[in-house]
């Protein structure tokens, strides 16, 4: 039992990457992965702290295993509320022995021998000023056929409402020669659909000077065998213009950008220290609506930021109008610890907060409605991700990152295989079709134990 362990992981994708990494670094430890937390002798929470007092959850959650403790179990919080709580979380949860942020993961193997020595106060929260990223050759991938690459971890730019600068450290880039022989390697087990990730992953720079971004992008997306390249997130004052040109050139590179805007006031806009304008933004736009391939464009809001008057919300309904995204996830403002909105009067009463969330969702819902109407028709290629057994449909993604369910008449297409699609209905989050008929051979997907190479 000592050597098993179970991780629950929270938060965004950069997180379910970390744990991704901490797995692959566990087994090559000797620690077998189960499935449930009463199989465990190391019980491991990957923590988030982006919104609504994500501590207290996690503190709550830790109770409810407090029992499991008799048992003889350890466990560990690891991410961002390990390192914005750091040592309370000892003080709160006793029976915590190791508490560790993400840019400490480098030093787990030693933390791990540790807690096998029976330390019970083990740290790694020292690290956020560290030059290095995490990079290890231990990467327990869960699918098979798409996968994350960390390229740039952190982040320097301290919006005021923002934890992340404090939970993810100082922003810090990978090399392009790493990245590449990452991304080669992924081609080579028959990864086909590769994610670059990065708080503001278009601040990546490369500290060899090779490359730009947009150059990075072409050179993973020109890898023979990988046939989709997707980036998240974008931040607007480092968007530059060859981006979009990158995507335009390169077949590869999903017709998908993720481009927080977060208000279309420039006034909170300021307040909450973004350091761009509506119209800096509207230009980046006007870039993406420009370009000859038709780029899906999504977007990050928050309502209700201190001193949101009804006027700013307005501007925000109006970009949203302007823009046309394909989807927004927008949040209510939550005031978090060590940040500088923390010490504004947080002002607007939550049912205000509430109702503007209401009124954006309702609006976005209604230009997705329309919006997505342009795909009737079209043939668009989905990559097969599973199946609704209950209705018959086999769900896929586009390169515009949409859900499509779709039916196939015959051989039912493997996971991870990509499909010709006809586009026969839209709604307002997913698009409904047919699969074309023979139009494209099933692509076998392989597999890493095709390429044990004996010797
Ligand atoms: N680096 C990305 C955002 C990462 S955090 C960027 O700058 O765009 C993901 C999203 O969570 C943010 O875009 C923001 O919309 C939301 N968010 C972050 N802190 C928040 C807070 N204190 N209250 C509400 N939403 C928040
Ligand atoms: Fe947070 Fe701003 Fe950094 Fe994004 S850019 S992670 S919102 S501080
Ligand atoms: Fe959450 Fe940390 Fe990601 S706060 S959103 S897990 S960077």
């Amino acid at each position: 039992m000592s050597k098993t362990f179970y991780i629950e992981t929270f938060g965004c994708q950069m997180n379910a990457h970390d744990s991704e990494k901490v797995v692959g670094t566990l087994e090559h430890e000797g620690y077998v992965q189960v499935e449930d937390e009463a199989d465990a002798g190391l019980v491991l929470y990957n923590t988030c702290s982006i919104r609504d007092k994500a501590e207290q959850k996690v503190f709550h959650r830790l109770n409810e295993y407090k029992r499991l403790q008799g048992e003889g179990k350890k466990f560990g919080v690891l991410g961002c509320v390990a390192q914005q709580e750091g040592e309370r979380i000892f003080e709160k949860a006793p029976y915590v022995s190791l508490v560790a942020g993400s840019a400490s993961y480098r030093n787990l193997p030693e933390m791990l021998r540790r807690l096998e020595a029976g330390e019970t106060r083990i740290t790694g929260l020292d690290d956020r000023q560290t030059d290095q990223a995490f990079e290890t050759e231990f990467i327990a991938r869960t699918n098979p056929n798409r996968g994350y690459i960390t390229i740039i971890e952190g982040c320097d730019k301290f919006c005021a409402y923002c934890v992340v600068p404090y939970t993810r450290g100082k922003e810090r880039s990978r090399t392009s020669a790493s990245v590449m022989v990452e991304a080669r390697r992924m081609a080579d087990m028959g990864y086909t659909d590769i994610q670059l990730l990065g708080q503001n992953v278009n601040s990546w720079r490369d500290p060899s000077g090779r490359m730009s971004f947009a150059e990075l992008l072409t050179a993973v997306g020109s890898i023979a065998g990988i046939r989709r390249v997707r980036f998240t997130t974008s931040h607007p004052r480092d968007f530059t213009r060859d981006i979009v040109e990158a995507i335009d050139a390169t077949p590869t590179l999903c017709d998908h950008i993720h481009l927080p805007v977060q208000s279309g006031s420039t006034a909170v806009l300021h307040a909450m220290a973004r350091e761009y304008t509506r119209e800096w933004y509207l230009e980046r736009m006007s870039w993406i609506h420009g370009a000859k391939r038709d780029i899906s464009i999504t977007s990050d809001m928050i309502v209700g930021f201190p001193g949101e008057t009804d006027a700013d919300f307005e501007q925000t309904i109006t970009l949203i109008d302007a823009v046309k995204y394909d989807a927004v996830f927008a949040f209510k403002f939550s005031p978090r610890p060590n940040t500088p909105a923390v010490h504004m009067a947080d002002s607007i009463p939550d049912a205000v907060k509430s109702e503007r969330l209401r009124i954006l969702m309702d609006r976005q819902r209604e230009i997705q409605r329309e919006h997505y109407g342009r795909h009737l028709g079209q043939v668009v290629e989905a990559m097969v991700e599973g199946y609704n057994e209950a209705r018959g449909q086999v769900v896929g993604r586009s390169t515009q990152n949409k859900t499509i369910n779709f039916t196939a008449s015959g051989e039912r297409p493997p996971q991870g295989s990509y499909v010709d699609v006809r586009i026969t209905q839209t709604l307002p989050n997913s698009l409904v079709g047919e699969a074309l008929m023979n139009a494209v051979p099933f692509v076998p997907v392989r597999r890493a134990a095709d390429f044990v190479v004996l010797n």
